[in-house]
This record gives C-alpha cells, structure tokens and sequence, in this order.
C-alpha cells in the first residue's frame, strides 16, 4: 500500500517535471516574427485547418470577403481564441448571429487555428485573474457598462437586432476576449474604458453571479421580486384555501343538533 502510494507520488512529480520543461522547450521555441511567437509548425497546420474551414467566409489568406466576413489581419489571437472556444466560428451561413455553441474543434485544432490567425498580428489571448478583483467593483462596473443587456443577474436577454446571451456559461478569460472585442452588437471597451484590474473585477462578480448562494432557499429563477412576491402569495394564498376547507368540513361534521321542537317521528 505504502509503495504503491510512494510510486503515485514519484510518477506525479515526474509529470510534473516534463510539463514544466515542456512549458520552457513551448517558451523558447523558434522565434517567429510574430508576438505570439507560435512554433511555425503550428501555424502551418492552422493555415491548412483555415483553408477548409474558414477561407470560404474569410479568404485564402484571411483577408476577408466583402459582404461575407471581416479581415482577420489584425484581431489576434484573442478574438480567435474567443470565437473558436465559445463555438460561434465557423459560423453557419455569413448572416447569422454567432451563438455560443460546443466547440467545433478539438483544443489541439484550436491552438493551430489560434496560431494561425494570431500570426497576421493583433492582441494576445488575455491573461484574467478575477481573484485579484474586486466584487463590489465589479458589480458597480457591471451595472453600469453591462447589465443594460446582460440584466444584473447575467441572465441575459434580447437587444433591437440581437440575442444577448446569458453569462452562466463564459469563463474569465472569455469575459477579458469580449469585452476587448465587443462581439457581434456588444460595445468594445479598451484600456481607456476598462483597465486590466477592472476587467479582473468584473470577472470576479460574474463568477459570482455563476455560483449564487440562495439566502432564504428556493432561487425562482432569481428573476427578481416581483415574481418572487407572487410565488409567495400563490402558496399562501393556496395554504389558507386549504386550512379554511378542513376547518369547513370538521364544522358541517358536527351531529349534535338539537331536534326541531315538534318535528316528525
Ligand atoms: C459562413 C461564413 C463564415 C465562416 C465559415 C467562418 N466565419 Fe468567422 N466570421 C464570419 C462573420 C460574418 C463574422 C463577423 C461576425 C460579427 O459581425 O459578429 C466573423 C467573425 C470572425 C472573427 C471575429 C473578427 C473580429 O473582428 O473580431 C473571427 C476571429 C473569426 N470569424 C474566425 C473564424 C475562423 C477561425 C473560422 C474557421 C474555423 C471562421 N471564422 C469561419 C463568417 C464566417
Ligand atoms: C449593447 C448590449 C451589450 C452590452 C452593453 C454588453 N454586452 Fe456582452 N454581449 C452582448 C451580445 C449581443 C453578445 C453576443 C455576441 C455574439 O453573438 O457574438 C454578448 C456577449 C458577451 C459575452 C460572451 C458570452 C458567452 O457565453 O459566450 C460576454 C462574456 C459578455 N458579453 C460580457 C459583457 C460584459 C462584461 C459587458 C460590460 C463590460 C458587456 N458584455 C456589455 C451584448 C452586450
């Protein structure tokens, strides 16, 4: 027992030790001359990945196609990373919203992809840490940028033209791509209107609104206290229905009336 535990301990620091080199070998990988500095290979294999997938929309060499799709030159691996992850690329036909769906590629295609379509320049996949955030600067930013559309609870909604998806499903690192990117209707919002301490924050209070504790129990949906109020009243309401039924039916129970003065038998 003790050496089996001995041996799992042993093979776990050896994983541990190759990820890291491999980490280091992935770091000081040929340079290339883009900011990503992804190993050209990946890039290959993301260019002939794109020439089937994406090139009918976007062009041969990502240059966009007018009335079809936008130039990729310049949207980096960040907006390549959020449209991949999400599964809103490939999109279905060139005007349609594009919705959150599975992932139509393993995460290997997606780094080649990634790789490829950051190779024409742009901004870099985000680094977002929520816990260095705060949550009530984040629920002010998120009032006031954000839940216009998203409602306050991230529960999402519908805008003139446009589904606003709820928030329960976007990780930090997809909160930091959209709001740098402003998919689709969404407002884009750079440095100057969200620093990298706020977009930290804001991801803070929307993991906070993904895992609500529910004071007083039963969430209803939280959709807010009007419904609340009425869900309240309708059990009542059907509470005292009740309590006044069986105290009818005990009443009407009762035998001991006097018999009428004078009446039959
Ligand atoms: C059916 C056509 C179509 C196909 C196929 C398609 N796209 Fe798109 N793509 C679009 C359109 C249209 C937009 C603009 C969407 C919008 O307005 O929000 C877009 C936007 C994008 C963006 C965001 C650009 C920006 O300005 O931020 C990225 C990144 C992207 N596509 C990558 C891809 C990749 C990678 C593939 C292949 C896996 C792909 N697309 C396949 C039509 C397509
Ligand atoms: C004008 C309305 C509007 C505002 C304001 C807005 N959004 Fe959005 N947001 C949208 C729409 C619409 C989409 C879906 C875009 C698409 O279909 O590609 C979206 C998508 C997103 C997504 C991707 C969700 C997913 O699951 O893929 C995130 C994350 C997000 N918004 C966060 C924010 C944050 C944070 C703010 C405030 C800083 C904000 N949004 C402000 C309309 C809005």
């Amino acid at each position: 027992m003790r050496r089996r535990l001995m041996m799992m301990v042993a093979l776990g620091c050896g994983a541990l030790a190759l990820t890291d080199f491999a980490a280091h070998w992935d770091a000081s990988a040929t340079p290339s001359p883009t900011s990503t500095a992804a190993p050209s290979g990946l890039v290959a294999q993301g260019h002939a990945l794109f020439d089937s997938s994406c090139a009918s929309c976007h062009g041969l060499s990502a240059q966009g196609i007018s009335g079809r799709a936008p130039s990729l030159h310049g949207v980096g691996a960040l907006a390549a990373d959020f449209y991949l992850q999400t599964g809103r690329m490939p999109l279905p036909n060139p005007k349609a919203q594009p919705l959150r769906t599975s992932p139509a590629f393993s995460p290997s295609k997606i780094k080649a992809l990634v790789a490829y379509v950051g190779s024409f320049g742009g901004p870099d996949i985000p680094t977002v840490q929520p816990s260095r955030g705060s949550l009530a600067e984040g629920q002010r930013l998120f009032g006031l940028d954000c839940a216009g559309c998203h409602t306050i609870q991230g529960q999402g909604g519908i805008v003139t033209g446009a589904i606003v998806p709820a928030l329960n499903q976007a990780t930090p690192r997809q909160v930091g791509e959209a709001v740098r990117i402003g998919p689709y209707v969404m407002p884009r919002f750079g440095e100057g209107e969200l620093t990298g301490t706020e977009v930290n924050s804001l991801a803070r209070y929307i993991q906070s609104i993904q895992h609500p504790d529910n004071l007083g129990g039963w969430g209803i949906g939280r959709i807010g206290p009007i419904p609340e109020g009425m869900v309240a009243w309708l059990l009542a309401a059907a509470a005292l229905l009740l309590i006044a039924r069986l105290l009818g039916e005990r009443t009407s129970e009762q035998p001991e009336r006097p018999p009428r003065p004078g009446g039959g038998a």
